[in-house]
């Protein structure tokens, strides 16, 4: 499959990010895993560092490829942190959580000093919002926050795996917000953090330092 190549392609990119020594945190999706496998490659060729995974999934491919890892209580300051994520937009403000493990992955994102986001070129986007929006919601309150949210003009839908909600690694339910577009990310940013039952959202704003984008062969390099 030509995009699942540009995702191990972008994956591979990002192994120039990690040094000898470092704490790395380890992202969750299809892209991420092409990153973990490759990491631990080179681990079995002597690279030391030690992986603080984003989801209970990427922990278990970590240790089936005996890549060393950390906890949050033992590290608070991660080196570099390699994700992928759903969308990107020119300012590198990211839509994330089509995995599910968006609230480990934006806890390890915020200890983390470069966030490098690997994805095929199709993440990238002019304006965010037109792959539905992830919001983790306590079970609780998730009907009122699914209210509160289809007020702001969203389409919202309650994530389901198998005819059941869908369960987080914290056991948390998904609304997935669909928007169509999102002219102001960071004012939609601010008003879910608001929102008492929301527990995180799926915008990544002013994290991501680098992205790599593959296309065919090609490599998109990104800064902010
Ligand atoms: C998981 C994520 C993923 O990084 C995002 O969904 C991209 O996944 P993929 O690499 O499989 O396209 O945010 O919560």
């Amino acid at each position: 499959m030509a995009n699942d190549q540009e995702k191990e392609a972008a994956a591979r990119a990002s192994l120039r990010f990690i040094k000898d020594g470092q704490v790395v945190g380890l992202g969750t999706g299809s892209t991420a895993a092409h990153f973990i496998r490759l990491l631990g490659e080179q681990v079995r060729n002597g690279l030391r560092i030690r992986g603080i995974p984003t989801s209970v999934r990427s922990k278990e491919l970590a240790l089936s490829l005996g890549i060393p890892l950390a906890t949050l209580d033992e590290c608070q300051e991660i080196a570099v942190t390699v994700d992928g994520a759903d969308e990107v937009d020119p300012q590198l403000r990211l839509i994330k959580g089509g995995g599910g493990a968006l609230l480990r992955e934006k806890i390890v994102a915020s200890a983390t000093r470069q966030l490098v986001i690997v994805a095929d070129a199709t993440k990238r986007v002019p304006v965010l919002g037109k792959f539905p929006l992830p919001v983790e919601v306590i079970q609780f309150a998730q009907t009122l926050v699914a209210k509160r949210i289809a007020s702001l003009g969203a389409e919202v839908r309650l994530r389901t795996e198998n005819g059941k909600p869908y369960v987080t690694d914290e056991n948390n339910h998904i609304l997935d917000c669909h928007f169509g577009e999102i002219p102001d990310a960071d004012g939609l940013a601010r008003q879910l953090s608001d929102m008492p039952g929301v527990v995180e959202h799926g915008l990544f704003i002013g994290m991501a330092s680098t992205v790599l984008f593959a296309r065919g062969s090609e490599i998109v390099e990104l800064h902010r």
